[in-house]
């Protein structure tokens, strides 16, 4: 079949097979051009692991490091006739490649959440690979079923106190206007905790503890959030903010942990703002990463999740390098986006955008390519009016 790009509001709901292989060969290029992480992980396990920040994490691993990588992740496979969720077909392609290179690559489809995929991911931790030396957490969902309680909890993007009003845009139909947003409920806070927050790392990390599957001095990372003081009421303060401070909280605990276990570490690495399927659901986010994106790239400092965390590999914690906590204990690589002069930039921009100069004032095309990109379209070199076989089951 033909595959075009079906988008619907913040979600594309069909992906391209070949694009999104084409776009994960892109970011294996970057990694093997800034040449070999030396001193890097050598199995790593990935919750997360098919899309943004989790699926760079993978690449890095597996292709600056030689890693072994097991992947965890939620996708809905292909059928005849049906593409997956690109996430599916990120998976394919990286293991694949990693495959071909020699390394090993295993994939679990399936809630992170539940004991039953711990439990198949420890086994074969076990059978295969022994132990771990690197656990990265960059899971990002709406909803966790709690596998003590069976309680169905959903997060929500809401300010915590008061309701919020701030510019937003509608990133397919390019209108700009205001949204306020209601506060969220004590229940919707205690929610969002529960799926964003950190118990279930931790729940990860003792059972990986417990079954002695930690190599001495492993080392474990989780993705977290700042940003500017325009989106602190629906980010930061807001109720996501509450669960990455509960990561934090379990960042901490984990760290005792892998201390214990030879001298290994567990942080916080607080990351740059970027199109991916997590970011583009948040309210008045996509219009300042927008802005971002044109201030960054006028100044040369633009990345993109995979730039980002070979930048952590390689300069935080691999490479002899140890890491540079900020007073709260966490990693920075949100460090570029959050110069002065940056941030200056966007706060000039901002109050003047309106839905007539929006394309002149921000980079609301390139918001709009990276979006595409994360289905697999508008990628160099594919030709997007070949048939194309969606059905493509995971090696
Ligand atoms: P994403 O939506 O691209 O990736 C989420 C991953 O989680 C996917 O691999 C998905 O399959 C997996 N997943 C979701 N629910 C699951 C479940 N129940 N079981 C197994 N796997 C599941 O999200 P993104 O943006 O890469 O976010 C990852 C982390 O990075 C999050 O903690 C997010 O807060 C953080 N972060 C994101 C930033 C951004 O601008 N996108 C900035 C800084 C931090």
């Amino acid at each position: 079949m033909i595959i075009r790009p079906k988008v619907r509001g913040f979600v594309c709901v069909t992906a391209h097979p070949e694009g999104c292989a084409a776009h994960v060969q892109e970011w294996i290029a970057h990694v093997k051009a800034q040449g070999p992480i030396r001193q890097g992980p050598k199995r790593v396990l990935v919750i997360g692991a098919s899309t943004g920040y989790g699926l760079a994490s993978r690449i890095a691993a597996a292709f600056g490091s030689g890693a072994a990588t097991l992947g965890v992740f939620f996708e809905r496979p292909s059928e005849e006739g049906r593409p997956a969720t690109p996430g599916w077909y990120n998976t394919i392609a990286v293991t694949r490649a990693a495959r071909a290179a020699g390394l090993y690559a295993r994939n679990f489809n399936g809630d992170a959440f539940s004991d039953e995929i711990k439990r198949q991911v420890l086994d074969a931790i076990r059978t295969d690979l022994g132990q771990v030396d690197l656990v990265v957490y960059s899971l990002a969902s709406p909803r966790r079923t709690h596998p003590r309680t069976g309680a169905v909890h959903r997060s929500v993007l809401k300010p915590v106190g008061q309701s919020y009003s701030n510019k937003t845009v509608d990133t397919d139909k390019g209108i700009v206007s205001t949204v306020t947003i209601d506060p969220a409920s004590e229940t919707e806070i205690a929610d969002t905790i529960a799926v964003m927050g950190g118990e279930d790392w931790e729940l990860w990390m003792n059972a990986l503890a417990e079954a002695r599957l930690l190599a001495p001095g492993a080392q474990s990372v989780a993705y977290s959030y700042i940003g500017p003081e325009v989106t602190w009421a629906i980010y930061k303060n807001g109720t996501i903010g509450l669960a990455k401070n509960d990561l934090e909280r379990a960042a901490k605990n984990i760290d005792s942990l892998l201390k214990l276990n030879g001298g290994g570490r567990a942080f916080i690495s607080v990351n740059k703002a970027l199109v991916t399927q997590a970011s583009s659901a948040i309210p008045v986010v996509p219009l300042y990463i927008s802005i971002l994106y044109k201030v960054m790239k006028a100044a040369g400092t633009h990345e993109g999740c995979i730039e980002q965390v070979q930048r952590l590999f390689a300069t935080q914690m691999y490479n002899g390098q140890v890491p540079k906590f900020d007073e709260s204990g966490r990693v920075r690589i949100d460090d570029w986006e959050m110069r002065p002069e940056i941030q200056a930039a966007v706060r000039e921009i901002w109050p003047r955008v309106t839905t007539e100069n929006l394309a002149a004032e921000t980079d609301m095309a390139g918001y709009r390519s990276e979006f595409l990109k994360l289905f697999g379209f508008g990628i160099a070199g594919v030709n997007y009016d070949a048939e194309t076989e969606p059905h493509v089951p995971m090696p």
